[in-house]
């Protein structure tokens, strides 16, 4: 582990059938007043909300509603956010649905305090919080993006045509989240397996960076072979209760600043799939799947050992006989039959990109220094470009 870290992760983790009864150690904890955020009505109709009220009527909580969250939030959903919680003087947020609306409740629990327009505060400048923070608590129903356990919130200006993440250090972390793996259970399959993806991604963004001997490489390589066992069990029985909650354990560990810990990190692939997502809403797990590939034979040469590894280790390519760069493009093969075992989206234009689209997603896509190549304008296009054939 070269260099200097520090490692701190605040958020409590109630994990597993039981996990809900977390609530009642951590109301206690908090003011009277709770903003309880949700989504489309998910939670409505698979009977969180009710579990969920049940245990705030319990500890006398006046409860007010921030419903609606969307897919992908906005900016607008967050200025109208912003009125509710001042109106409800709100001492906790409730997050109870999937990254985005614990995305969306961190977002506003920096934001309703803040005096300047949030929007150019933390996703333009990417200024730091120096308002009060209203504490946040997640009830997690869709696994992928880590947010949990993450300062990480992504907001979507539709009128700049830009999709943006800030992530916030350990004061705007969760305080803590409910894992339940049965909450998860009701989630369209389409949206499990696009979260399965975005767990794969989010461990590559930060697998594929640095030349060094790191054990973050080796847990992530574990994280990976497990991901990739338990994906393939709940495609073919989305019921499995083992292999859904192994998924659920994994994406919170991908994402939570641990396995980052002495590596530079990508996120090339993030920046590119927001770009697509931007100009498209889509979900977020596709646009991931539909740019990889394309983005990991662009800059295989630039990190060929690493691609070597990765092909050794977690796709267990047999190495006899063969050149390193044959090792590492036999594990992108590996990936892009597993991926497509899976069900994934594999290229732009089915999620509905047309050529006139490509310029702006180009221009929309933030270039990253952490990864084996830096971009540049044209490198991104021809990704780009490549990510839209059949
Ligand atoms: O709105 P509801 O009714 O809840 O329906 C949701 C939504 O339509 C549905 N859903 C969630 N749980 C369900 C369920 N349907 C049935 N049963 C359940 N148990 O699933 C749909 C998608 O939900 P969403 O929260 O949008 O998905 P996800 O968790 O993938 O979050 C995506 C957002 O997170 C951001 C993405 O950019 C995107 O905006 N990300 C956040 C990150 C972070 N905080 O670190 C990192 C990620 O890379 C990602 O960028
Ligand atoms: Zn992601």
């Amino acid at each position: 582990m070269l260099g200097n870290f520090t490692y701190c992760n605040p958020t409590k983790l109630y994990f597993g059938r039981d996990a809900l009864n977390g609530l009642n150690e951590e109301l206690p904890k908090y003011g009277k007043n709770v903003l309880l955020v949700y989504g489309g009505g998910s939670i409505k109709k698979n009977g969180i909300y009710d579990k969920v009220m049940e245990i705030l009527k319990a500890h006398n909580k006046v409860v007010f509603e921030d419903v609606g969250v969307m897919p992908n939030p906005t900016v607008d959903k967050l200025y109208e956010g912003i009125e509710r919680a001042k109106k409800a003087n709100a001492d906790l947020i409730l997050a109870v649905g999937g990254g985005s609306v614990c995305d969306y409740a961190k977002a506003l629990s920096v934001s309703v305090y803040c005096n300047e327009d949030p929007w150019d505060k933390y996703f333009l400048t990417f200024e730091d919080v120096d308002n009060k923070i209203i504490p946040v608590g997640c009830v997690l129903t869709m696994v992928g993006t880590g947010s949990e356990m993450n300062g990480g919130t992504v907001i979507t200006n539709i009128e700049q045509r830009l999709k943006i993440g800030h992530v916030f250090n350990e004061n705007v972390f969760p305080k803590f989240s409910i894992l339940n793996p049965e909450f998860s259970m009701t989630l369209p399959k389409y949206q499990m397996i696009a979260g399965i993806f975005d767990i794969m991604s989010h461990i590559l963004e930060q697998y594929l960076s640095g030349e060094d001997d790191n054990t973050s490489d080796y847990v992530m390589e574990g994280l990976m072979r497990s991901l990739i066992h338990s994906s393939l069990i709940a495609v073919e029985d989305p019921h499995d209760y083992q292999a859904r909650s192994n998924i659920m354990w994994l994406a919170t560990w991908a994402l939570n600043t641990f396995v980052a810990k002495g590596k530079t990190t990508d996120w090339e692939v993030h920046m590119i799939g927001q770009a697509v997502g931007a100009y498209t809403n889509a979900t977020h797990g596709m646009t991931l799947s539909a740019v990889t590939l394309p983005y990991f034979k662009f800059i295989l040469p630039y990190g060929l050992d690493k691609f070597k590894r990765y092909a050794l280790n977690v796709w267990n390519v047999s190495a006899a006989g063969k050149t390193d760069m044959e090792i590492a493009e036999e594990g992108l093969v590996e990936m892009e039959s597993w991926m497509r075992k899976i069900g994934l989206v594999m290229n732009i234009k089915d999620l509905g990109v047309t050529e006139s689209m490509i310029e702006g997603i180009v221009k929309s896509t933030l270039i990253m220094q952490g990864g084996y190549k830096v971009l540049t304008s044209d490198d991104v296009r021809k990704i780009v470009k490549e990510s839209f054939k059949k």
